[in-house]
C-alpha cells in the first residue's frame, strides 16, 4: 500500500515525515482536545456536529485556533484520498510547543493540528448484525469532572479499557460513585425496556457523542418508541431487554454480557430496528 497521507500544521504530507516537536503540550500534558468524524462510502456522516464539538471544546479549554472552513476541507479532503471507503478522520489540535515545560499557558503559542484517516468497519444492519454482541466489565468511574470535553488526556479511559479487555472483556462500563451510569470507556450507553429506549442525561460526566445524538434524534422522528434522556443505574442494565453502545466506530453495537450476566433476550429486536433507522437516515443530518 502506497505511503498514507497525513496533514500536519498547513501540510499534507506523508505519514513517515510527519513528526513534532517533544516539547509540544499535546505529547507532556495531553494538553488538546480532539475529534473523530466517522466516513462510509466516503460520505462524512454529521460533520457540522463534529465541527461545532471542535469549536466548543476549543473554547473550553481556551484555546483559539482556525477557522471552520478551514478545518472541515482538511477533512473533506482526507477523506477523499484515504485508502478506506469507510473510515473515520482523528483530528487533533494540541496547544503547542512551548520553550520550557510550564503548567501553565499563554495564548501566544501556536497550536498543533494533526489529522488522518483510518480504517473503521463497514456498517451494520438487521440483516448483517455481529456475530456476538459485546462483553462489558462494570467498574466505578474515576475520571475527572470534565467528561463532557473531549480532551486528549485520555488515561482515565486508557486505564478502564485496559482493565476490562485485560480480563477478557471487550469494553469497560462506568458508574459512578453514587451508583449512576455514566458511558463506556470510548462510547455512550443504551437501556432498552419495552418500547423505552434510556439513556444518562448529559452531563459533565459523560462525553456528549454525537452518535448518540444522531441515535435519539431518529428514533424520536420515528415515534416507534419512548425515547428518554435520564438517570440510570447498572440495575437498569440488567433488568433491561438490550443494552447498546454507540460511538463513531461502533455506531450501535448490542452488548451481550455485563460482568457476569447475559443482558435481555438474545434476539435484539429493538436494536434490529434502531440499526435499520440508523443506517437510512444518517446521512440526513448535517
Ligand atoms: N470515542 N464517550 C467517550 C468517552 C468516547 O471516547 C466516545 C467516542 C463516545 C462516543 O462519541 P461519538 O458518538 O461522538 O463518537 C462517548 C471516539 C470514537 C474515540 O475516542 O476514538
Amino acid at each position: 500500500m502506497k505511503e498514507q497521507t497525513v496533514y500536519l500544521n498547513g501540510q499534507f504530507v506523508p505519514k513517515s515525515a510527519a513528526s513534532i516537536s517533544p516539547m509540544d503540550r499535546g505529547f507532556l500534558f495531553g494538553d488538546g482536545i480532539y475529534e473523530v468524524i466517522p466516513c462510509h462510502n466516503r460520505r462524512p456522516i454529521a460533520l457540522e456536529r463534529h465541527l461545532d464539538r471542535l469549536i466548543r471544546n476549543l473554547d473550553a479549554i481556551n484555546l483559539h485556533c482556525g477557522e471552520r472552513d478551514q478545518w472541515r476541507s482538511v477533512i473533506l479532503e482526507l477523506i477523499s484520498t484515504s485508502p478506506w471507503d469507510h473510515c473515520g478522520v482523528y483530528f487533533h489540535v494540541s496547544r503547542g510547543v512551548a520553550e520550557r515545560r510550564h503548567h501553565t499557558f499563554t495564548s501566544a503559542l501556536t497550536p498543533t493540528v494533526f489529522a488522518y484517516s483510518f480504517d473503521i468497519p463497514a456498517p451494520r444492519s438487521s440483516a448483517n448484525p455481529p456475530e456476538q454482541g459485546l462483553k462489558l466489565k462494570s467498574q466505578e468511574d474515576l475520571r475527572w469532572q470534565h467528561c463532557d470535553i473531549k480532551v486528549t488526556a485520555l488515561l482515565g479511559n486508557v486505564l478502564h479499557y485496559q482493565a476490562a479487555v485485560a480480563e477478557g472483556f471487550d469494553e469497560a462500563l462506568l458508574y459512578r460513585h453514587d451508583g449512576v451510569l455514566t458511558e463506556a470507556a470510548a462510547s455512550n450507553v443504551f437501556v432498552v425496556a419495552g418500547k423505552q429506549v434510556m439513556t444518562p442525561r448529559l452531563n459533565q460526566h459523560l462525553l456528549p457523542g454525537i452518535t448518540r445524538g444522531l441515535v435519539l434524534d431518529i428514533l424520536r422522528m420515528s415515534n416507534e418508541f419512548e425515547v428518554v434522556e435520564r438517570d440510570l443505574r447498572l440495575s437498569d442494565c440488567f433488568e433491561a431487554d438490550e443494552v447498546w453502545l454507540s460511538s463513531s466506530t461502533r455506531e450501535i453495537a448490542p452488548v451481550a454480557m455485563i460482568d457476569d450476566r447475559l443482558i435481555g433476550p438474545s434476539k435484539k429486536s429493538v436494536w434490529a430496528r434502531a440499526i435499520d433507522l440508523f443506517q437510512r437516515h444518517k446521512f440526513e443530518f448535517e
